[in-house]
């Protein structure tokens, strides 16, 4: 038997669910190294196969997009299915694009945590299987380490940094200390700003402008935004007044609901059917939205300065998450860091939406570190909600930092 050999006496307790359980952990150093990465969160099926260096030998991704925008938003069992439809697929094409045979790999690395159950579920069931099936070891993900962690296999860029994650399930800021130490600044109160670009997105039926068919929300609302003119419809930039660093999407969504439902009745025409101003909302609420991120990252900066966080030569920020994507928001952030005398760094697009290329880099990164190997034999459990980190939202909002004015003067 391989793995009893190399299991460490060392044992670490992972809390799972009121469920506490023993689990052991392998020796970092006793194995080749290569990683394969799989990803099931939410509404992607990605698998690749990376080498410790983040070299990706191969990789596959199916996107569930489309189903999605058609159904007119995630319906759980349906991302259940496909993924259930797709995985085995998936991973056998990124292990055959990379010409590496299962017994080849070091380790599996699976996104666990948060997420939509039943589609973590899918992910974690095959997982355990195929670990089990060729006595590989299991390294579970918690998929925000991993957006955040991502920049690292393009960039070398060293422990700790700021790091705003933006997607379609999470905002928060967080000052990265090491692979898997990290400080929570702040964190949305109540929706993500890619859920509420998505609704405002369907509630404006993109879905039937010729040039957004087959475009997720945000990716709508960037590309109308370019011919729209944001003065328009003066929209309010969420939690003016508090001074933290938590974000909230619903008030703002709830603004945008109001506008439209105005321009419809007046333009006498029924909800499903395009408004003749699709360009000039879609600018507001992408300014708007770029606003309230920056002004949050603003004070996270001011945070960390005052509190030594983040190293003085070279302070970065590190934006990853589907919304990273979006050019207007890249460039408002960007007003900021050079403001502060920040680095800022995203991923391309590609990996800053969920794929399994970012899942394998980060069991890469806990391999390297020796951090969370389980022995294929452990019974992990899946978690729909887990925070990242030690959180010091509490404190940012002790410390009232206030902030300067700043224009956020961005070309669209
Ligand atoms: O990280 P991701 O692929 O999945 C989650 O973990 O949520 O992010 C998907 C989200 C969706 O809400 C989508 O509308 C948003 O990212 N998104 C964008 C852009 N591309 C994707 N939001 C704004 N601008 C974009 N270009
Ligand atoms: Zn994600």
């Amino acid at each position: 038997m391989m793995f009893p050999a190399q299991l460490k006496v060392l044992r670490k307790t992972l809390h799972c669910r009121n469920i506490v359980c023993c689990l052991p952990v392998l020796n970092k150093n006793s194995y080749s190294r290569l990683v394969l990465g799989i990803e099931t969160s939410c509404d992607d099926t990605g698998a690749a196969v990376l080498d410790e260096t983040g070299k990706i030998l191969g990789e596959s991704l199916h996107s569930q997009t489309e189903v999605h925008l058609r159904t007119g938003g995630i319906i759980p069992p349906v991302a259940q299915q496909l993924h259930r439809e797709n995985i085995e697929r998936v991973v056998q094409e990124a292990l055959g694009r990379s010409n590496v045979h299962p017994s080849q790999l070091s380790a599996v690395a699976t996104t666990v945590k948060p997420g939509m159950a039943l589609s973590l579920g899918i992910g974690l069931e095959f997982s355990q299987r195929f670990v089990r099936q060729h006595n590989k070891p299991f390294i579970p993900i918690h998929h925000m380490e991993a957006h955040a962690l991502t920049v690292r296999m393009l960039h070398p860029v060293a422990f700790p940094f700021l790091v705003l994650l933006v997607s379609g399930g999470h905002s928060l800021l967080a000052v990265a200390r090491g692979v898997d130490d990290f400080l929570l600044l702040g964190q949305s109160l109540d929706v993500a700003p890619g859920d509420a670009l998505d609704k405002v997105a369907r509630r404006l039926s993109l879905t039937k402008h010729p040039q957004c068919s087959t475009l997720s929300g945000g990716q709508a609302i960037e590309l109308l935004a370019k011919d729209g003119d944001r003065m328009k419809f003066p929209l309010t930039t969420p939690m003016g007044k508090s001074n933290d660093c938590c974000f909230s999407f619903s008030g703002l969504r709830n603004q945008i609901t109001m506008i439209i439902i105005k321009k419809e009745a007046e333009e006498g025409i029924e909800e499903g059917t395009l408004l003749s101003c699709v360009n000039d909302i879609a600018a507001a609420t992408q300014h708007t939205v770029a606003t309230h991120l920056a002004k949050r990252t603003h004070r996270a900066i001011l945070f960390c300065k005052a509190n030594n966080l983040l190293p003085s030569n070279n302070p970065t920020l590190v934006v990853s998450g589907g919304v990273a994507s979006n050019q207007y928001i890249r460039k408002a952030l960007s007003l900021i860091t050079e403001r502060e005398g920040l680095g800022m760094l995203c991923p391309p697009a590609k990996f800053c939406t969920d794929n399994g290329v970012m899942i394998a880099w980060n069991g890469v990164e806990r391999l390297r570190e020796g951090i969370g190997i389980l022995s294929p034999n452990v019974d992990v459990y899946y978690e729909p909600k887990a925070p990242l980190g030690v959180d010091m939202t509490e404190e940012v909002r002790a410390a009232g930092i206030k902030l300067p004015r700043v224009k956020l003067e961005i070309p669209s």
